[in-house]
């Protein structure tokens, strides 16, 4: 792997056991997670989220796009209500800043893949290469690949899937970032003083601390505010992606003009009925019930597609993201597909108080890419 942000971010050597903070800044909350390591396991030191809308002028859930120097206040505002007491961060880069490209290469050491990759780039990525940071991940050989028919329910499946030219090429996976991005990220980590910090795309810290490289395929669905984001990876490194134009803010929105109240009300409202609402609540879960329904809708087009492209079969589905927390989604999830669903529970991962157990795992799918951050984080120093 060819970790360019790594290196970018100058860390280059293995730092001694300390405190590590995970850094989600999504589009309508900012989320922290703190971890240490003791006796090789990862313990919960704290964590906090905090709604990033006031700061934009915007309702509390709603998605708001802030300077770096707004960001960078809102997070000395959470680091300090957190009781954050450490430096060493690792941050999440959102998935609408990033362009995936799946390319086949000739098997050629990592070293000429780094020459070659960002020539072969340019007939991909539709911004000049200049303007990107690129990462790539070599995409592990499936095991169907090599031992042909491996899907055996899948129509077309015992002919095979890779045609005999594709044999001896590479499939990879380049992630290209907009510069500006990087350099917006930089300003927040330099405002906050971060030490050693790195930026990852935020599927791959939800797949470290929810699923981790699982070799059959799992959709993530991460429903935020302002879109829905489901991705699909095997052995954790993504193989498709959709972003869905909708978002839990549009549910909040939807009841605001439907019942006729401020959207800080239609936010409490959605939280407090969501899909359960009978009765005089009836027309709320409606309203909401035709986001979700969209969302879904699109999330089953995705998983089919790639069930029929890939010959592959989707194993699991991972809701994650606040706007799961829909009272009544999971259950409408877990009917719209036959694949098992499951909440993201990455505090699992950890070690906490007996006490917090509950609200955590109430609060995972909020918490999923931060603790993947941290989780990384605490990785490298060993
Ligand atoms: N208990 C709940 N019930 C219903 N909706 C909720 C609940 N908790 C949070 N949400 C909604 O989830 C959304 C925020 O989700 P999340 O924190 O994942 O967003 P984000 O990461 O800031 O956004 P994005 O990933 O799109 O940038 C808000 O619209 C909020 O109203
Ligand atoms: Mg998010």
């Amino acid at each position: 792997m060819a970790d360019i942000f790594k290196q970018l971010t100058g860390d280059f050597f293995k730092k001694k056991a300390e405190s590590v903070i995970g850094v989600d800044i999504g589009s309508a909350f900012i989320k922290v997670v703190q971890l240490k390591k003791k006796n090789g396991k990862a313990i919960l030191e704290t964590y906090g989220e905090l709604a990033l809308g006031p700061y934009g002028g915007v309702a509390v859930g709603q998605a708001t796009q802030l300077p770096p120097e707004k960001i960078a206040e809102a997070l000395a505002d959470v680091i300090r209500e957190a009781n954050i007491t450490t430096k060493n961060a690792g941050l999440s880069l959102p998935l609408q800043s990033s362009l995936l490209s799946f390319m086949k290469m000739p098997p050629l050491d990592d070293k000429k893949l780094a020459e070659m990759i960002p020539i072969e780039a340019r007939k991909y990525i539709p911004v000049p290469v200049s303007e990107v940071s690129l990462d790539w991940w070599i995409l592990p050989k499936r095991e169907e690949d090599v031992m042909l028919g491996g899907v055996p329910s899948m129509p077309g499946a015992i002919k095979g899937v890779s045609p005999k030219e594709d044999k001896q090429l590479i499939d990879v996976l380049v992630v290209a970032i907009l510069n500006e991005t990087i350099h917006d990220f930089r300003d927040v980590v330099a405002r906050a003083a971060f030490e050693n910090a790195f930026f990852e795309l935020e599927v791959f810290s939800t797949a470290r601390s929810t699923f981790g490289a699982s070799a059959s395929p799992v959709m993530v669905i991460d429903m935020g505010a302002r879109t829905t984001k489901i991705s699909i990876l095997e052995y954790g490194i993504i193989r498709a992606q959709h972003i869905v134009n909708r978002g839990s803010q549009n549910i909040t929105v939807a009841i605001a003009d439907s019942v006729g109240v401020p959207v800080e009300r239609a936010e409490q409202l959605k939280r407090e009925f969501g899909l359960l609402g009978t009765g005089k609540e009836g027309h709320i879960t409606e309203t909401a019930q035709l986001v979700v329904d969209h969302v879904l809708n699109e999330a089953e087009a995705v998983l089919l597609n790639y069930e029929r492209t890939h010959n592959r079969m989707i194993k699991h589905i991972v809701l994650t993201g606040g706007g799961v927390l829909l009272k009544g989604l999971y259950e409408a999830a877990d009917k719209a597909f036959e694949t098992e669903v499951t909440y993201a529970d990455p505090f699992k991962k950890t070690e906490a108080p007996a006490f917090l157990k509950p609200v955590l795992s109430d609060a995972g799918p909020e918490f999923a890419v931060a603790v993947g951050l941290a989780l990384r984080k605490l990785e490298e120093q060993e």
